[in-house]
């Protein structure tokens, strides 16, 4: 019998009835074959200027950015809740973004600074994880630089994402998650770490991304919706495609990238699957903005219990064999899950 079944001989009914076992809670508990744990958990988080400052997000309803002092409060929640990484993202006031985005490369800004808080107040009781791009960074919105004809280079980018991981390094990142989808940027990122004394830093790879109509709340959130011209289609990747997905992993991971994303979650459910089959290796899946403002539409509309849908969608990806989830919902997946 294969994992599918396929070849599966059964006793014929009623010596069988699968009800059986489903008849109550301990029994289901027993032959559950998925286990979801605040540890399977990353929380996404907003950085933004200033101090003691929340900043909803309107098209992520209970999602805030917060101020570096803040984030420090929300990643002791975290921590206290068992969840074992943070991801972090900055909003970029107009005024500091730029064509070619070297705001990126300041050692001070939003994201280095978030970084050292976290970790001068917390070690290694939680992971950092930063993500490398440059949209939140430029004036067009692209995560790399642009010609004149708006086309995102590939070779000069990469360049500048070194540089842009090596200050998220200097500053204290754990993981470094490159979410840029230019070719190469692995093998150059891990070459620079490792000549810089960065060696034990991991990579995250957003390997599997796609061009996906689920972002746009973020695109709020970082302050990219309004000035993101065109779309991403020459270099993230194409919805129909998933042989794509696995040349882009193995690519990723020949350069030595230490952990895989497929973005977005629910709808690519079949590529984390794909991966897990075909790697061995952990592989990570992002519930992006656009999933969870739609669970929070359902649950207002009274289409489905919050609570309910959350942990339902969470473990749905740790049954296709993602090793864990990003989700806005972690904090409050993971109170439910600790009761
Ligand atoms: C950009 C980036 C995006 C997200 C994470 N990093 C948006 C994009 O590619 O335009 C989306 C995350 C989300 O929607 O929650 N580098």
């Amino acid at each position: 019998m294969d994992r599918y079944g396929r070849g599966m001989t059964t006793a014929p009914f009623p010596d069988l009835r699968l009800r059986r076992t489903r008849r109550t809670g301990w029994s289901r508990a027993m032959v559950r074959e998925t286990q979801l744990s605040p540890s399977n958990l990353i929380w996404p988080l907003f950085v933004c200027p200033g101090t003691g400052v929340e900043q909803p997000v309107a098209s992520l309803p209970g999602v805030s950015r917060w101020s570096v002092d803040a984030i420090v409060a929300r990643a002791k929640e975290a921590a206290a809740a068992g969840i074992p990484c943070v991801a972090l993202f900055p909003y970029t006031e107009a005024e500091r973004r730029t064509e070619d985005g070297h705001e990126a490369l300041n050692p001070d800004n939003l994201m280095c600074r978030a970084t050292a808080a976290i970790k001068d107040a917390l070690g290694d009781a939680i992971g950092v994880l930063t993500d490398v791009a440059l949209d939140p960074y430029t004036s067009h919105g692209q995560d790399g630089l642009v010609d004149d004809a708006g086309y995102v280079l590939n070779d000069e980018t990469v360049e500048v994402l070194v540089g842009q991981a090596l200050v998220q390094a200097r500053a204290g990142t754990d993981i470094i998650a490159p979410s840029d989808m230019m070719d190469g940027r692995i093998g150059a990122i891990r070459e620079a770490l490792e000549v810089e004394g960065f060696g034990h830093v991991q990579i995250m790879s957003y390997a599997a991304k796609y061009a996906s109509a689920f972002y746009g709340p973020f695109r709020d959130a970082v302050g990219s919706r309004g000035i993101l011209k065109g779309d991403k289609k020459t270099y993230q990747m194409d919805p129909a495609n998933v042989e794509e997905a696995l040349r882009e992993v193995a690519m990723d991971l020949a350069e030595g990238a230490d952990s895989v994303m497929v973005k977005p979650g629910l709808p690519y459910l079949d590529v984390v699957r794909a991966v897990k089959e075909c790697f061995a290796v952990p592989v990570y899946a992002y519930q992006v903005s656009g999933e969870y403002a739609m669970i929070e539409a359902a649950a207002a509309a009274g289409a489905g219990d919050r609570d309910a849908l959350v942990l339902e969608t969470l473990l749905a990806f740790r049954r296709a064999g993602a090793s864990g989830v990003l989700s806005y919902h972690a904090l409050h997946a993971a109170r439910l899950l600790n009761g």
